[in-house]
This record gives C-alpha cells, sequence and structure tokens, in this order.
C-alpha cells in the first residue's frame, strides 16, 4: 500500500476523519458514520469508551461520560469519572486514538507519512499544547496543526479539483483574490480570510472568531423556549425529574429530540417534538426557532464582518464568504450573510467535512498537495494572542506547528 495522510478534525460535538491516499481523500467511516462522536465514558473497569459507546453510556450514566471533550480540554486540565480523576489530554487522546486505529486498519496497517490535526483559530498556545500532548499520548507523535477556518478555506480554493472529485462549491480565486470563511461548528466559532498568492494561500489579518459559541448553544436556547412552553402548558409534568437512571435517560432523549427538531428546521418550516410527560407534542415553526438564535447569529456575523475589516477589507473586496461546520446549514446563516456582504455564501455538499478535507489538502507533504509551493515556514500563521503577520508569499499559510 502506498504513502498516506490521515487528517482528523477533532469537533466539539463529533471528529471527522480522512486519509489522503494517492492523491484522493478518502473519507473514512467508523460505526458506519462520517462523523465520530466526540464524546468519551469509562466503564465500571475503568476503560475509556469513545463514539457511540461512549454516547449510550453517558445517556444512563452522565456521571461516567464527558459528551463534549473539546470544551473539557479548554475548561482544565483534570475532570471526575465515575469518581475517577482523569486527565482531559487523555479523553482527547482516546478520540484521537481511535480514530487513527480505525485509519489505519483500513490502510493495513501501515502507519501515516503525515498526521495533521485541526484547532479553533482562538486557540493559543496553551490549548494547543494540550492537544499536541493528547496526540503523543495518542501515539500520534508530532502533528501538523491547522487552524479550522483556514482549513475550510483551503477545501474550498483548492477544492475537490484536487481529489479528482467534482464539487460545485469550489471558488475559482483568481491571485490576489481573497475568500472569507464563516465556520459555525458544535460548540467553536471561527473566521478568516485568506488570499490566493500564486499557486498558494496566505492568511490575510488574523483570524477571528468566539471559542464558546456552536450548535450546542444554539440547543440550550432550544431547550430552554421548550421548557418555557412545556411549563406554561402544565408547570406539574415539568417538575424537576427524581434522580435516577431513567430520568437521566429522559432528559438525554429530550436534548436529542432537541438536536434533531433543529435540523429538522434547516429544511422544513415546522417541527413537532415529543417532550417526556406530556401526552400531545409541541409545534416549533423556524421563524420561532430564529427569534431565539436571532442574537447570537447576528453577533457571529459582527465577529465575522470585523475579521474582514482588520484584512484591510470591505465586503465588495472579497470573492466570496465560504461556509463550514454542521452549524452554518441553519439558514438564518445564510440569510444574514446575503443581507451584510451581498450575496449568498458558498455552501459544501458537505460543510461538517469541509475542515478535514481542506487539512489534507492542505498538505506540503501528502499526496494531495495543491501545488509545488516551498516548504512552509516554522510559524507562519498568526494566532490570538499574538501580533498579525503581514501576508507574505513565503507564508505558505495553512501550516503551523
Ligand atoms: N442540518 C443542520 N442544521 C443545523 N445544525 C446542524 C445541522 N447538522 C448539524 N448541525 C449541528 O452542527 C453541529 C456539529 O457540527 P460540526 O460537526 O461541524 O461541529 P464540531 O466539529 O463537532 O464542533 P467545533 O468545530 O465547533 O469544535 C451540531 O451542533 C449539530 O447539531
Ligand atoms: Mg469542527
Amino acid at each position: 500500500m502506498g504513502q498516506w495522510a490521515l487528517a482528523i478534525d477533532f469537533g466539539t460535538s463529533f471528529t471527522t476523519v480522512a486519509m489522503s491516499v494517492d492523491g484522493r481523500i478518502v473519507p473514512l467511516e467508523i460505526a458506519n458514520s462520517r462523523y465520530l462522536p466526540s464524546a468519551v465514558a469509562m466503564d465500571a473497569e475503568g476503560t475509556l469508551l469513545t463514539g457511540p459507546e461512549a454516547v449510550q453510556r453517558g445517556r444512563h450514566e452522565p456521571a461516567s461520560a464527558v459528551r463534549l471533550p473539546k470544551r473539557a480540554l479548554v475548561a482544565g486540565p483534570k475532570v471526575r469519572l465515575n469518581g475517577r480523576t482523569v486527565a482531559t489530554t487523555d479523553l482527547v487522546a482516546a478520540v484521537l486514538e481511535r480514530a487513527a486505529a480505525e485509519a489505519r486498519s483500513v490502510q493495513g496497517g501501515d502507519e501515516p507519512g503525515e498526521v495533521v490535526l485541526t484547532h479553533p483559530a482562538a486557540w493559543g498556545d496553551q490549548e494547543l499544547a494540550a492537544l499536541r500532548k493528547a496526540a503523543a499520548t495518542a501515539g500520534l507523535g508530532t502533528p501538523r496543526l491547522v487552524a479550522e477556518p483556514i482549513a475550510a478555506a483551503v477545501h474550498y480554493a483548492v477544492g475537490c479539483t484536487a481529489t479528482g472529485c467534482a464539487d460545485a462549491s469550489r471558488i475559482d480565486l483568481p491571485d490576489g483574490g481573497c475568500l472569507a470563511v464563516y465556520d459555525l461548528g458544535g460548540g467553536t466559532f471561527d473566521t478568516a480570510v485568506v488570499r490566493r498568492d500564486g499557486a498558494g494561500f496566505v492568511l490575510v489579518g488574523e483570524p477571528g472568531g468566539d471559542a464558546s459559541l456552536g450548535g450546542e448553544d444554539l440547543d440550550e436556547r432550544f431547550l430552554e423556549m421548550l421548557e418555557a412552553r412545556a411549563v406554561d402548558r402544565d408547570p406539574a409534568a415539568w417538575a424537576e425529574p427524581a434522580a435516577g437512571p431513567a430520568a437521566q435517560h429522559a432528559r438525554a432523549v429530550l436534548r436529542r429530540e432537541v438536536v434533531d427538531a433543529k435540523h429538522v428546521l434547516s429544511r422544513l418550516y415546522t417541527v413537532d417534538l415529543a417532550v417526556p410527560g406530556y401526552p400531545a407534542t409541541f409545534r416549533v415553526t423556524r421563524d420561532e426557532f430564529t427569534g431565539i438564535v436571532d442574537g447570537d447569529l447576528r453577533r457571529s456575523l459582527d465577529t465575522l464582518t470585523a475579521t474582514v475589516a482588520g484584512a484591510g477589507l470591505d465586503p465588495a473586496g472579497l470573492a466570496a464568504v465560504a461556509l463550514a461546520g454542521g452549524s452554518s446549514q441553519v439558514p438564518r446563516v445564510a440569510e444574514l450573510i446575503a443581507e451584510h456582504f451581498g450575496a449568498l455564501p458558498l455552501t459544501a455538499p458537505d460543510p461538517k467535512s469541509a475542515v478535514v478535507h481542506g487539512a489534507l489538502l492542505s498538505s506540503t507533504a501528502g499526496t494531495a498537495a495543491p501545488s509545488a509551493d516551498p516548504a512552509p515556514s516554522a510559524d507562519p500563521v498568526p494566532r490570538r494572542r499574538r501580533p498579525p503577520l503581514d501576508p507574505d508569499p513565503e507564508d505558505w499559510m495553512p501550516d503551523i506547528s
């Protein structure tokens, strides 16, 4: 088997994995899905479980699971699981280890020639050091790190042409053309502007974002709205459920129902939800949902506008705004971008995979390199807490370490 490269986009809600094999990007399915839940749980023997197994355990025993280990990694070095103290880097390592093991087994046991990990643009040195430690614990050595919005930009600008698959969302950026990225995932929001520079890309200005805004927060708004309506209908039925596995399961089921309903509202205008304890369903309209998340989404647009302004551009100076992340599928996002930027954004058929594909396409050593540009300089991409770098053709921007 030829040399291959591995990219892992460790997300707040889901981890996506892709491989570059002989110049083609191959998405990895784990447990029949391209999206591995990022949850981690501990079983009775102290073994860490990941993916659907962790989600299933967490539904019944929340104290044994960390639903969002990416947020846990940022929050602190340790968590309590089943009464034991666990390093948050070990939680992340468990997810990375599973992703890599599944990919390796598809590649006949061969080790990847290169490993690329993505991270929120807003992460500073501390978070990046924690991610590196998790990667080392998972046996991944020293991976190349790429900021998520930059990977997404590469996905749109290089497109699947480099891998031979047709993708109508690819933009043909002329030399000097700029693209802004709006990446709203499960737990973080990232923005960046990139410019085509010859055969490569450079980051313009500083990436921006909000490390605590994502689909999880939209879910919380939805839950609060549903609670208010349920209490209004029958306060006794909503009364704080008793402790115990059945009540915990009911809460997990309600959260699942809310997430599914949110997804339905990206396609349809109404959705009916079942709420445990209530005999009749609750109808929620898209307008109602839009109303409760509008403030969050408008703030995200302000952040994007600030990132574009920080790059020295106004909306007319952009070739396009490109969407990434599952939550960018909320229809209000495209509406607001059209209002602010005068044109609808580019949307990939699978915006949840734009980052992991772009991470591979940004490879300078992998087989899907977009160009024969020079090797990257040591740390060309500015992160928060650092002064921005001047855009420089030598700054082969996707690569940071
Ligand atoms: N059709 C949809 N409409 C609205 N939201 C969606 C849709 N599909 C997925 N989502 C939301 O997208 C989020 C997951 O997106 P994604 O996998 O890109 O995030 P992540 O990589 O886990 O998180 P992050 O990048 O923020 O760390 C979830 O909150 C999910 O509910
Ligand atoms: Mg993501």
